[in-house]
């Protein structure tokens, strides 16, 4: 899908699994970009082959202190996703998504850009209704080892719907779900990254409670062709708007795919259910659909093909 775009385009974690799909297609659109990473989680061979592109600028820097630059477009993608990383240093975490929104909303401010926030399906917290609308405000606990990551984008959603009311900055709000697909970082704990790394090396696939619990996972692709679309959506479609698959599936049946696809011998593994962790996570596209024309096409079993092809690659590159 090809989505018509403005010129100087600022990516913040853009090196990271999401951002540098992103800075793929906005390259491919014939977008200049400025990709912004601390390498906290992003790495630079995610977007070393957009390295010798004289559209392309690759700055290390981190969106807790102020960036100047002149855009046009600001993706604000810049934040630990994955509770491993995101726990590491849970201050710094929430820093990144309230300072780094505070600064990034100050620079849109200053140079008059539109300015995206990837927020998430976090925001829900354990919800109380299933499947999640965007009008739905939550069940969050403020105090857990989560609250640093899910009221750290809580707060950056309030700060851009603030610097819209206040100060006329033209915001766009994602409320992303569970994405998968090729650059996830293979140590990040993440439940499809973790099962196919494990059935991958023939590892026990570890299952945490029962197995009942439901997710929804959007392949990458389909992710980013709705964050274009909203990002050039019309002004008053501010968001939040979620983006996700709504194809629920349970940790079960994702196990047995990935065993199945990538023939391992695995066995599975049960383990306690990690603290906070919801039972249920659905998103409800209604809007998505309604302003954006946007729904997910990747089927699971085409993604999680795409996906271990790069896992798969990724180890024997190591190995050689
Ligand atoms: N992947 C998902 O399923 C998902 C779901 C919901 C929301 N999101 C959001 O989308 C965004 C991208 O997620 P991702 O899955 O690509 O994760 P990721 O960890 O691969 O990417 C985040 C990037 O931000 C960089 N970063 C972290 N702190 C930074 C800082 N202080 N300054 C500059 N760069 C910094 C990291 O180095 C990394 O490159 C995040 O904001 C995340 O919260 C992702």
């Amino acid at each position: 899908m090809r989505v018509e775009l403005l010129k100087q385009i600022l990516v913040t974690g853009g090196a990271g699994f999401l951002g540098s799909h992103l800075c793929d297609r906005l390259l491919a659109s014939g977008a200049d970009v400025v990709c912004v990473d601390n390498f906290f989680t992003g790495s630079k061979r995610n977007v070393a082959h957009l390295l010798s592109s004289p559209r392309f600028e690759l700055i290390r820097h981190d969106v807790t202190f102020p960036l100047y630059v002149e855009v046009d477009r600001i993706f604000n993608l810049a934040c630990p996703a994955s509770p491993i990383h995101y726990q590491h240093d849970p201050v710094q975490t929430t820093k990144t998504s309230v300072h780094g929104a505070i600064n990034m909303l100050g620079l849109a401010k200053r140079v008059g850009a539109r300015i995206f926030q990837a927020s998430t399906s976090e925001v829900y917290g354990d919800p109380e209704i299933h499947p999640q609308r965007e009008d739905y405000w939550g069940k969050v606990n403020p105090i857990g080892t989560r609250s640093c990551y899910d009221e750290g984008k809580r707060c950056a959603e309030t700060l851009f719907f603030d610097y819209q009311r206040q100060h006329s900055v033209d915001i766009k709000v994602a409320r992303i779900f569970n994405t998968y697909g090729p650059r996830m970082h293979p140590n990040d704990g993440r439940v499809v990254s973790n099962f196919i790394v494990q059935a991958l090396q023939n590892d026990d696939i570890t299952i945490f409670g029962d197995g009942q619990q439901t997710r929804s996972f959007c392949y990458v692709d389909d992710l980013i062709d709705g964050m274009l679309l909203l990002m050039e959506s019309p002004a008053e479609v501010t968001g939040p708007v979620n983006l996700g698959n709504p194809a629920e599936f349970t940790m079960l049946e994702l196990a047995e795919s990935v065993l199945r696809l990538t023939k391992s011998s695995s066995k599975l593994t049960f383990r306690p259910l990690p603290a906070d962790d919801p039972r249920q996570r659905q998103p409800d596209i209604t809007l998505a659909k309604e302003v954006l024309g946007w729904r997910p096409k990747v089927s699971l079993e085409d993604g999680l093909k795409k996906t271990i092809e790069y896992f798969r690659s990724l180890f024997e590159g190591n190995k050689r």
